[in-house]
């Protein structure tokens, strides 16, 4: 659906823009009257962006934000959950998409969602669309375009560079917490062309073919949780509270 949504313009150049403001505006040793200088003079963008920002959270919005985004997050976690799958697997299912955030910091779309495949090697006809590999400028240096590539013959696709998207974004955030098959289950949910087509196989290790089954194991519910009845994030608020604690320290960099 492409419907205009109200202020939907973007007053920032980028989103430090309003970090830069904040520091400003904070500096230590202000009077309430600096603080009312500072904010007269802030950049127009900054001005609009705060009159955007106030004019449309309301309720209603916060609310259907609320339901958008923890909805879908709480749906694929509590299908594995009613499965009775093992608590680091319902943890999985509820963060392996929070690196899509990535858009909200600016990265485009292409490079936050989207099937994910080795770079510097010989693309595999089995990746989806592969024709629009036509214009990659990798097409162009031959090193990449030989079936290995710049790799060894079955390094691991830990030793691989994936194309950039959420997943390998969320698996490196949360490489300290969680056991190697939790890790496949995020970094690689979206390598449909080796999970799903068997693609890739000159690259794979032992550890990868011991992990495929749990990544496989990951993906009915990845694609087929969505319709389920919308989970109460109010009622599930506390198990999800202790399924983090015992994973997850307070405090994660991300
Ligand atoms: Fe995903
Ligand atoms: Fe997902």
């Amino acid at each position: 659906m492409s419907t205009e949504i109200p202020g939907s313009a973007q007053p920032l150049e980028n989103l430090e823009q309003w970090d830069d403001f904040l520091e400003g505006r904070y500096k230590e040793g202000k009077s309430e009257t600096e603080f009312r200088q500072y904010d007269a003079q802030a950049d127009p963008g900054v001005a609009e962006f705060y009159r955007l920002n106030h004019e449309n959270q309301t309720l209603d919005y916060v609310l259907r934000k609320e339901k958008e985004y923890f909805g879908l997050l709480l749906q694929t976690s509590e299908a594995m959950r009613r499965d009775g799958q093992p608590r680091w697997m319902i943890l999985v299912g509820f963060i392996h998409d929070l690196g899509k955030c990535l858009c909200l910091y600016g990265e485009p779309q292409w490079g936050v969602v989207g099937d994910t495949f080795p770079v510097g090697c010989a693309w595999s006809e089995q990746v989806v669309f592969p024709e629009y590999f036509r214009n990659n400028p990798d097409r162009n240096v031959p090193e990449y375009q030989t079936k290995f590539g710049i790799y060894e013959p079955n390094c691991g696709f830990e030793n691989v560079h994936m194309s950039f998207g959420h997943d390998g974004y969320i698996a490196e955030v949360m490489k300290p917490y969680l056991p190697d098959e939790a890790l496949y289950m995020l970094r690689f949910h979206s390598f449909y062309a080796w999970h799903r087509h068997g693609a890739y196989t000159h690259l794979m290790n032992e550890k990868d073919a011991a992990m495929l089954k749990w990544v496989k194991k990951f993906n009915p519910y990845d694609l087929y949780s969505k319709g389920n009845a919308k989970p109460n994030l109010r009622d599930l608020k506390p198990y999800y509270d202790e399924l983090f604690a015992e994973f997850l320290p307070q405090k994660i960099s991300w």
